[in-house]
């Protein structure tokens, strides 16, 4: 049995976030529900390969139909032409607005499906099955979906809750060290913003030698999905404490531009993000001992010795960051561990400080 973790939208829908290893059997339960008898898979190409004998016989005792569309490896999936293809295959299918749509695989096939199942018909059930850690502690968790923009990434999207999110950690055995990684900033960055305890929980899996084992994880998979699911509750829309979530991101986008969205993972970019936002939470005093992140730094193997600008040019990159409003830097930083606040920048050279010190710990 899984243990569940409900939602409540500002909609009045609620659903669970179902946490566990082997839960087949309860997607399998919970899909008996729809009265459709097809269905419509977007699963992510290497889980297809890899994971479809454990997941295909949960949905087709109950879907006669199952129609299964193979979503490609890598950020390019979110795209018109992905979708394009994905929403011709689900109306090609002959698709009611009953009929329910499962998205197994990261955060790419839930931020495309999701859009899918979003404007198909003005909206089809959606279950999400997230399959990286990143996906289930948070892409697969606060209803945003979405594709990318030549303008620039998630620019095109809306938000569209499922009826279930199934974090199936049995998903997680095939997971290479990169990608387990890659979700772990966002772990990390939940213990900064409001849970630091997980910091300690962190370092004792990494001491366990049990770093990539889903078993190890489940415990801290299930508080971060709670720590985003209690602050996407206080701010579904995002207009306000739902920004904290963006702790280390306004760094991390800017170093991911730098990189041209492939040499450093969103992962590693929030990572090197955070230990700057921990640099100006400082400087405008607070007493964060850095070491609370750096110690996690082995992890990584990041280099930025190929990020050439000046923290200056980077700071007025973060400036015209498409997401940034009326030019105005908005940080998030810390007064202390686990609590965040909104900074408006007026003193660049704080930002400046900030990006040189990072760079530091990384050449
Ligand atoms: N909607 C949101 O709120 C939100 C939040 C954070 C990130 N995102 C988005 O999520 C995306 C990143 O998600 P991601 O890191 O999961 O990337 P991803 O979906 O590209 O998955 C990373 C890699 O892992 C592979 N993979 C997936 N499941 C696997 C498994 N079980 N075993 C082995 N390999 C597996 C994939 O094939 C892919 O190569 C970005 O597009 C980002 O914008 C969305």
């Amino acid at each position: 049995m899984s243990e569940l973790i409900p939602v409540q939208t500002s909609t009045q829908d609620k659903y669970n976030i179902h946490t566990g290893l082997q839960l087949m059997p309860e997607l399998e339960k919970f899909v008996e529900q729809f009265p459709s008898r097809s269905a419509i898979v977007m699963v992510d190409a290497f889980v297809l390969e890899h994971h479809r004998h454990y997941f295909e016989p949960a949905l087709s005792s109950h879907f006669k139909r199952l129609h299964v569309f193979e979503v490609p490896r890598g950020e390019k999936a979110k795209s018109f032409e992905v979708y394009k293809q994905a929403v011709d295959f689900v109306l090609e299918k002959g698709v009611e607005r009953s009929t329910p749509l499962i998205a197994i695989g990261g955060g790419v096939t839930g931020d495309l499906s999701g859009f899918v199942a979003a404007t198909v018909l003005r909206g089809l059930p959606l279950i999400h099955v997230p399959t990286t850690l990143l996906a289930m502690v948070d892409s697969s968790i606060g209803g945003k979906t979405g594709i990318n923009h030549q303008v620039g990434k998630n620019l095109v999207g809306s938000f569209y809750q499922p009826r279930a999110v199934f974090a199936d950690g049995t998903f997680l055995s095939t997971l290479s060290r990169k990608e387990w990684v890659n979700g772990l900033s966002e772990v990390l960055k939940y213990g900064m913003i409001r849970h630091p305890e997980m910091l300690d929980d962190i370092a004792l899996l990494l001491e366990s030698n049990r770093f990539t084992e889903a078993e190890a994880w489940l415990p801290l998979i299930r508080k971060s999905a709670q720590t985003k699911t209690d602050i996407v509750a206080e701010d579904v829309l995002e207009s306000g404490k739902r920004a904290f979530l963006n702790f280390g991101h306004t760094y991390a986008h800017v170093i991911e531009r730098e990189g041209g969205y492939q040499r450093y993972s969103h992962g590693e970019a929030v990572f090197a993000g955070m230990i700057a936002a921990v640099e100006a939470s400082n400087a405008l005093g607070a007493s964060i001992n850095p070491t609370n992140l750096l110690k996690f730094k082995p992890l990584y193997e990041l280099s930025l010795d190929e990020i050439t600008s000046s923290p200056a040019e980077l700071t007025e990159i973060m400036r015209k960051d498409k997401k940034v409003k009326d030019n105005q830097i908005r940080l998030i930083l810390l007064e202390k561990m686990g609590t965040p606040y909104i900074h408006e920048v007026n003193d660049t050279e704080l930002v400046e400080q900030s990006w040189q010190n990072m760079l530091n710990v990384f050449r």
